[in-house]
C-alpha cells in the first residue's frame, strides 16, 4: 500500500504533525466557547484532569497501535486481532472512527470556512475602529450570507483534500514546521494585549479560580470529550499517523510535548478571549461565535490591528487545515486498503464530506429551525444540524472509541508488540498500561454512562 513507503523524517516532524493534527478549532475556538458554556474554571480543572489521566494514556495506545500495525487504521486492527487469536471484528473501532471523523470533518470545514472569510473582511477593514457591537453584527449577517458561507466551505474542502490526494507526509512536516512558531508569536502578542485590558482580571479569576458549585455531569461530558477532541485521539486519526512513525522514536516524549503545546494554545486563546468578554460586558456563553466576535475586537483595538488580524485568521486557517487533513486521513487510508487509489479515494471521501457540511453551514440560516433528532429527546432534542454533529460525536463517539482503542491496545495487543510500539522501557510500559486499565478505562466509561442517564433524565 501507498502509506508504507510514507515516514516522518524525524522524531520533530512527528511531533509537529501530531501537535498540527491536535492545534485547530479545538483549541481556539471550541475551548472558548465550551469554557464559556460551562462555568469558566469548572470546564478548564475538568479538562486538564481529563488531558491528563485519560488524554495522555489513551493517545499512546492510539498510536501505538497504528506503529505496531503499519497501516491504516482498520487493517492494523485486523491483523493485530487476527495474529493474536482475537476476533478480526475488532476492526470496527475503525469503522467507528471513520464515521465520526466523517461528521466532526463536517462541521469542522464549515467553521474554518468562516476563517477564511474573515481574512477577507480583515484585510478589507471591516472591523478596523467598530465599536464591539458593530463587530458582532458582522458575525450575524456573515451567518445569513448563504452562497458566501457555501464557497468558503467548499474552498477550504478542496484545499483539505488536495493535500490528502497527494500523500500526508511530504505536504505536512514543511508547513507545519512554520506554522507552530508564529501561531505561538501571535497567541502570546494577543494575551499580552489581554493583560492591558480592564477585563483581564475578572477574565483570569473565571478561568482559574476554583468553582466547584459549577461541575455538572453536562460539563463533565463536555470536559471530557474536549479532552479527546482537542487531542485528535479516540477516532483513529492518530492511529493512521503513528504508521508513518520510524521505528527508533520514543512515543512517550513526543506525547508529552504535543499534549503541553496543544493545552498551551488553548490556555493563550482562553485568556484572550475572555479579556476581551470582560472588558465590553459580554457574556461568556456566546456559542460558536464567540471567538470570532471578541477577537476582532481586540485587534481593532490594537495599533496595526487590520493586518494582525488577517494575520492571525491566516494562521487559524492553516491551523485548521493540519487538523482537518488528519482528519480526513484515516477514512482516505482506509479506502486504500481497499484497493481504492489514493486520488479517488480523497475525491470521494472530499464530496461526501462536503455534502454532509452542506447541512452544517445551512443551520445557522434555512435550517436553523429543523431539528433533525427531536424525537429521541435528551441531548438530542432542539439542536441543529451543526448542534448535533458539533457534540455528539466529539462528547460520545470519541471516549467511546479512546474506550475500545485502550481495552485493545492492553488486551488484543501482546506485551511484547506494546512495549516495543511504546518504546520507553519495561517499566514504563507497565505503569502505562495499569494506569490504562485501572484508572483511564473505567473512568470514561463511567462518565459516558452515568452523564448519559442523567441528561436523559433517567435520574
Ligand atoms: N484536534 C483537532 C482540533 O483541536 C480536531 C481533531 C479531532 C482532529 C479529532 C483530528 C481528530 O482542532
Amino acid at each position: 500500500m501507498t502509506s508504507k513507503a510514507q515516514q516522518w523524517s524525524s522524531q520533530r516532524a512527528f511531533i509537529l504533525a501530531v501537535t498540527g493534527a491536535a492545534v485547530g478549532l479545538g483549541n481556539i475556538w471550541r475551548f472558548p466557547y465550551m469554557t464559556g458554556e460551562n462555568g469558566g474554571s469548572a470546564f478548564l480543572l475538568l479538562y486538564i484532569l481529563f488531558v491528563l489521566i485519560l488524554g495522555l494514556p489513551v493517545m499512546m495506545a492510539e498510536i501505538m497501535v497504528g506503529r505496531a500495525g503499519r497501516a491504516g487504521p482498520m487493517q492494523s486492527l485486523m491483523n493485530m486481532a487476527r495474529e493474536n487469536g482475537a476476533s478480526p471484528q475488532w476492526r470496527h473501532i475503525a469503522t467507528l472512527g471513520a464515521v465520526t471523523l466523517f461528521l466532526i470533518l463536517s462541521f469542522y470545514g464549515v467553521v474554518s470556512g468562516w476563517s477564511l472569510a474573515y481574512i477577507g473582511k480583515s484585510i478589507s477593514g471591516d472591523f478596523a475602529g467598530q465599536p464591539p457591537n458593530v463587530i458582532g453584527g458582522i458575525f450575524g449577517q456573515f451567518l445569513e450570507n448563504v452562497p458566501l458561507l457555501l464557497i468558503c466551505h467548499l474552498i477550504f474542502m478542496v484545499l483539505t483534500m488536495a493535500v490528502v490526494a497527494r500523500g500526508v507526509t511530504q505536504g505536512l512536516e514543511r508547513l507545519n514546521n512554520l506554522l507552530m512558531p508564529l501561531l505561538y508569536l501571535l497567541l502570546l502578542l494577543l494575551a499580552g494585549y489581554a493583560v492591558t485590558t480592564p477585563g483581564f482580571g475578572e477574565a483570569m479569576k473565571w478561568l482559574f479560580l476554583p468553582n466547584p458549585e459549577a461541575i455538572t455531569w453536562k460539563a463533565t461530558l463536555d470536559a471530557m470529550g474536549h479532552a479527546f477532541f482537542t487531542l485528535a485521539i479516540g477516532a483513529c486519526a492518530l492511529m493512521a499517523y503513528g504508521a508513518y512513525m520510524p521505528p527508533e522514536q520514543s512515543l512517550p516524549k513526543a506525547v508529552i510535548a504535543v499534549a503541553i503545546l496543544d493545552v498551551g494554545v488553548a490556555l493563550l486563546s482562553g485568556i484572550a478571549i475572555f479579556s476581551v468578554v470582560f472588558s465590553h460586558g459580554m457574556e461568556p456563553a456566546g456559542g460558536p461565535g464567540l471567538m470570532f466576535v471578541t477577537l476582532p475586537i481586540a485587534f481593532s483595538d490594537i495599533t496595526g490591528g487590520t493586518w494582525l488580524s488577517a494575520a492571525f485568521f491566516v494562521l487559524l486557517l492553516l491551523a485548521t487545515w493540519t487538523s482537518s487533513i488528519n482528519l480526513a486521513e484515516p477514512m482516505v487510508a482506509m479506502l486504500i486498503d481497499k484497493g481504492w487509489r489514493r486520488g479517488q479515494a480523497a475525491f470521494a471521501v472530499g464530496v461526501a464530506v462536503w455534502a454532509m457540511g452542506v447541512l452544517s453551514a445551512l443551520s445557522f440560516n434555512v435550517l436553523s429551525d429543523v431539528f433533525p433528532l427531536q424525537a429521541l429527546g435528551g441531548i438530542f432534542a432542539g439542536k441543529t444540524v451543526f448542534d448535533l454533529v458539533s457534540s455528539i460525536p466529539p462528547d460520545i463517539f470519541l471516549p467511546l472509541g479512546g474506550l475500545l482503542i485502550a481495552i485493545f491496545a492492553t488486551r488484543v495487543m501482546p506485551a511484547s508488540d506494546g512495549r516495543a510500539a511504546l518504546g520507553g522501557g519495561e517499566a514504563f510500559y507497565r505503569r502505562w498500561r495499569k494506569i490504562t486499565v485501572m484508572i483511564s478505562a473505567p473512568l470514561v466509561a463511567l462518565v459516558l454512562f452515568v452523564s448519559l442517564l442523567k441528561l436523559w433524565g433517567v435520574f
